[in-house]
């Protein structure tokens, strides 16, 4: 970190790495899928470094746990830049922003993440500082007040965001590059797996990871975090061997059925079944489970929805038949395990 880093705006990398950091991909070859995604940044990378030019400024935007901080990781290291790391709600003043766009170098690759969340009297600052590497700032009050110009040095900007929607016109504009990350196919999970079970050092079954695939709702930080739980299982009662035995015992205890739906989810329908079925706008579904609304519509109902289970209608949320079918299906399991024949 550079000395001249105005305090408390980068955050810790190592906090940021927490959890699923060993398990980030190192380079372009180790992200798995996406493949338009990374194939149109490869060429942006590559065109860029060709004529030794900063890399347009790139958007990314997607649901939690899709790779979005991974990609801007990647994208720096075949820059060879530096990646520095800030994010949308930390830049609470404009004085924050305008002291880490100074700070930069030539090349210099700034990550924002959450950007929708930055404020738009901050976010303002950035128009000038991306369109013409320049920011006017006022110093000193009263009559001698005076706007002056900081010009800046060639830098790319990152910016990733769960909400696009959120992003002002102005801003969104700005990117040259934008590229949308989609929940994976199970093929691409299952590779996943397959891949942060090598690095982890544990043996993993062919149809395990298949099973694990299938309930990871396509996401790959819900992966690597049902194989470090299934993993827990194997090496406590199978020596360290993940089969599909180990994981059924895992995912059972952490309440995930066949689908990858987990207790929220069941809640999130049950709920539901009792106001009628729907629709039900989504503060009241977000009240009658005690989840944020955010949570909800980024994180719970797209796979609900992915699944059938869910209609999104412009009067509210509704279930689905299948949905229905599911619950009693899971009820009567539920029955056989507390009565057995
Ligand atoms: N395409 C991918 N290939 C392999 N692992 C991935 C991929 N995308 C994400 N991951 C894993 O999932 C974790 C979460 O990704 P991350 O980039 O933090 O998501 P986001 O920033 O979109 O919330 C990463 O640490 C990495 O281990
Ligand atoms: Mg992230």
């Amino acid at each position: 970190m550079s000395e001249r880093s105005p305090p408390g705006i980068f955050q810790c990398l190592a906090r940021l790495d927490e959890g699923d950091g060993s398990l980030r991909p190192r380079n372009f070859d180790e992200f798995v899928g996406q493949t338009r995604t990374v194939r149109n940044l490869r060429t942006w990378i590559d065109a860029a470094r060709k004529r030794e030019a900063a890399l347009d400024h790139v958007l990314l935007s997607g649901p939690p746990g899709l790779g979005k901080t991974t990609l801007a990781h990647l994208i720096a290291e075949a820059l060879g830049a530096p990646l520095r790391i800030s994010s949308g709600p930390v830049l609470e003043r404009a004085g924050d922003l305008v002291g880490l766009l100074t700070s930069l170098d030539e090349g210099d690759v700034l990550f924002v993440d959450e950007i929708h969340r930055m404020p738009r009297t901050v976010e303002e600052y950035l128009y000038s500082a991306m369109e013409d590497l320049a920011i006017d700032v006022v110093i000193d009050q009263g009559p001698a007040a005076r706007s002056v110009r900081l010009t800046l040095s060639p830098f790319t900007l990152i910016g990733a965001t769960t909400r696009e929607g959120l992003l002002s016109h102005p801003l969104r504009s700005r990117f040259g590059v934008s590229e949308k990350l989609a929940p994976y196919p199970a093929d691409d999970i299952e590779e996943i797996l397959v891949r942060s079970a090598v690095r982890l050092g544990c043996a993993l079954d062919q149809d395990a990871a298949a099973s694990v695939a299938r309930r990871a709702r396509g996401i790959p930080r819900v992966a690597n975090r049902l194989l470090r739980r299934v993993r827990d299982v194997a090496d406590l009662h199978n020596e360290g061997r993940i089969d599909l035995g180990v994981v059924d015992q895992a995912l059972e205890m952490m309440g995930i059925d066949a689908l990858g739906l987990e207790e929220m989810d069941r809640r999130l329908l049950s709920c539901l079944v009792r106001l009628g079925g729907g629709p039900v706008g989504l503060r009241t579904l977000a009240a009658a489970v005690s989840e944020e609304e955010d949570t909800l519509e980024l994180v719970y109902e797209p796979h609900l929805i992915r699944l059938g289970f869910l209609l999104k209608t412009p009067r509210g949320r509704e279930i689905t038949d299948t949905a229905r079918a599911h619950l009693e299906l899971d009820a009567g399991d539920a029955e056989a395990s507390l009565f057995p024949s």
